[in-house]
């Protein structure tokens, strides 16, 4: 099984309005709502793409309650750690014409420390029986920023190979611990290690303890830097969708590619294919199989020589 971890599991509500009109009374036309959240993001496509997959965090209250069901009724195992605080909402409002959404994004609860530690015991008991983990997205307040070395520290010491996709202070506390890949987009690699080249900042972060560095580029695909060898993958074309969440398919795929015993070079090309199709597909977590179909052949793997 592949154990997702989202520790501020949120229910991603959408608003569709003919147009959005701030400091106005807008009417809304309908409202859809599931769970989000990046780890539970890349649990979706995992089910999608025929793995086992728990989707494990925190959740609290009436919202992680919706989130808890809404799991369920998409058909993905659910262990999600009980907290006193409530789960938090992102709110995209999307207009008709299909130009940009608007998102409002909820902070989500504070963790307490005893919360942090139940969360420990159980993650533990789950990560023993997962041949990989995946750490994704934001920690809740409450946590210190070292709270992925803990996590990447339990699971690969329970046998499980790790990916970490983070930013900022999170990624940087995790790093260290040795995850076996990290997936930052080339934004957050730079803030990450304050180098704004490619190849150097890939080489900061393995220095620093990363076992590989999967970079996502948008539209120009993954630059990737492992222990194997180093990549670029591209897709034949750049497709037009919603890109939001394209990473976590990305980090999905590289996860299935390796319980799945696949090269690098095959991960990242599946890798490039499957987020492609996510960028086409209107949800987050949602694939468009088409778009997989038509591009899944004409993906190219290049050697990374440069730097
Ligand atoms: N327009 C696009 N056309 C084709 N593939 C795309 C497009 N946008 C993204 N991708 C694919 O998705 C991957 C991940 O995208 P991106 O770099 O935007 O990730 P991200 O910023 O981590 O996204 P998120 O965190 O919202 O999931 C890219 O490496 C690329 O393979
Ligand atoms: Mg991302």
């Amino acid at each position: 099984v592949i154990l997702t971890v989202t520790l501020n599991a949120a229910l991603d509500v959408t608003y569709e309005v003919e147009r959005l009109v701030v400091e106005e009374s807008n009417r809304v036309r309908s409202v859809a709502q599931r769970a989000g959240g990046k780890g539970v993001n890349v649990a979706r496509v995992l089910a999608a793409l025929g793995h086992d997959v728990t989707a494990t965090g925190l959740a609290g209250g009436a919202t992680g309650g919706l989130i808890r069901a809404d799991l369920r009724a998409a058909g993905i195992a659910e262990e999600l750690v009980e907290i006193a605080g409530e789960s938090r909402r992102t709110v995209a409002v999307v207009p008709d014409s299909g130009s940009g959404a608007t998102l409002l994004n909820e902070p989500g609860p504070r963790v307490s420390a005893l919360e942090w530690e139940r969360f420990g015991g159980r993650f533990a008991e789950l990560a023993a029986g997962a041949a990989a983990v995946v750490l994704s997205g934001s920690l809740p307040r409450g946590l210190a920023p070292d709270a992925y070395a803990v996590l990447v520290t339990g699971a690969r010491a329970a046998g499980a190979w790790v990916v970490l996709d983070a930013d900022g202070a999170a990624l940087r506390g995790g790093v260290p611990a040795g995850p076996d890949v990290v997936k930052p987009n080339h934004a957050e690699l730079a803030a990450a290690t304050g180098i704004a080249d490619l190849g150097a900042a890939c080489a900061a972060l393995r220095d620093g303890g990363a076992r590989a560095v999967v970079a996502s580029l948008g539209a120009a695909g993954l630059a990737a830097d492992t222990e194997e060898g180093r990549w670029k993958v591209g897709p034949p074309v750049a497709v037009a969708g919603n890109p939001t969440g394209a990473g976590d398919a990305a980090v999905a795929a590289l996860v299935a590619g390796h319980v799945s015993g696949r090269s690098w070079p095959e991960r990242l090309a599946e890798a490039v294919a499957v987020s492609a199709a996510a960028a086409r597909a209107p949800l987050a977590g949602d694939l468009d199989r088409a778009t997989y179909a038509a591009v899944r052949d004409r993906i190219r793997v290049i050697p990374w020589r440069d730097a």
